[in-house]
């Protein structure tokens, strides 16, 4: 059956890879980021949108199926150098920014006869690490918001995000930019391995479909074990 999706990214990382598996099926794809990027099929609908202008509308099909929000950021130091500014920066666009996308897509949503929200948190909730306070406080209230919304939204709109630990896009260069990091990355990983962002977007895309239909409100924790396991 095809469906609808609006992503919030689509160009790099994670939303790339969704967006490359969607539109490989029978999914209208409208998405939406600052930059259009090279790599974003012909066929997806693309509008230029600042996730953390609180004034920024965005253009939103009729009925809306799938919605996707993947902007994000990692701002690692330690918490007595980490500013209010910084704090606030991570809020705006990983919590605040979610918020204002779901506000705008609700009437659609609520459209669909069985319509997914997918938001993204990170490792760094559910295990403490240092120097990640901010990143941690902000995503911690993304979780608090997606179980939240999937009562308010149940039983029409399911509501999950997806928790990854380090994954090789963009945004974590800085954490894989030479042999030695990759290779400590991985070892600090039960699995032996850093996320690659097919895998994140293999879970977003059965968290859209009809397979996980009686899925909701939960965090999904593709971690590569490490905020559950402990090996010998
Ligand atoms: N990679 C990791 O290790 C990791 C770990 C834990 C959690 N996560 C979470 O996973 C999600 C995806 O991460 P990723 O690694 O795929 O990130 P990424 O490579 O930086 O991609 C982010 C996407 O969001 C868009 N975006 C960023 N800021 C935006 C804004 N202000 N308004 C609209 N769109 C914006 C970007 O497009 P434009 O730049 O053109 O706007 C891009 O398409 C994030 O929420 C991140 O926090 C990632």
């Amino acid at each position: 059956m095809s469906q609808t999706c609006l992503i919030i990214g689509g160009n790099s990382g994670i939303s790339e890879s969704l967006v490359s598996l969607l539109s490989a099926g029978d999914t209208d794809l409208s998405l939406a980021s600052r930059e259009r990027g090279e790599s974003l099929p012909l066929s997806a609908e693309w509008q230029e949108f600042d996730a953390t202008d609180s004034s920024a509308k965005l253009d939103i099909p009729e009925v809306l199926d799938g919605l996707v929000y993947c902007p994000g950021s990692i701002t690692l130091k330690p918490f007595g150098r980490l500013s209010e500014d910084d704090f606030r920066n991570e809020w705006e666009l990983n919590f605040l920014g979610a918020v204002r996308v779901i506000q705008q897509a609700l009437p659609a949503l609520k459209k669909s006869n069985s319509a997914s929200i997918v938001l993204y948190s990170t490792v760094a909730v559910q295990l403490g690490m240092p120097y990640h306070a901010s990143i941690a406080a902000a995503k911690g209230a993304v979780e608090g918001l997606t179980r939240s919304l999937a009562a308010e939204l149940a039983p029409k709109i399911r509501v999950n995000a997806i928790a990854p630990s380090l994954t090789d896009t963009p945004l974590a260069q800085a954490f894989l930019s030479s042999d030695e990091k990759r290779k400590a990355a991985e070892q600090r990983h039960p699995l032996q391995q850093v996320g690659k962002p097919e895998d994140m977007a293999e879970l977003t895309r059965f968290l859209l479909s009809q397979q996980s239909q009686f899925v909701t409100g939960q965090i999904m924790r593709p971690d590569g074990g490490i905020s559950s396991v402990k090996t010998l």
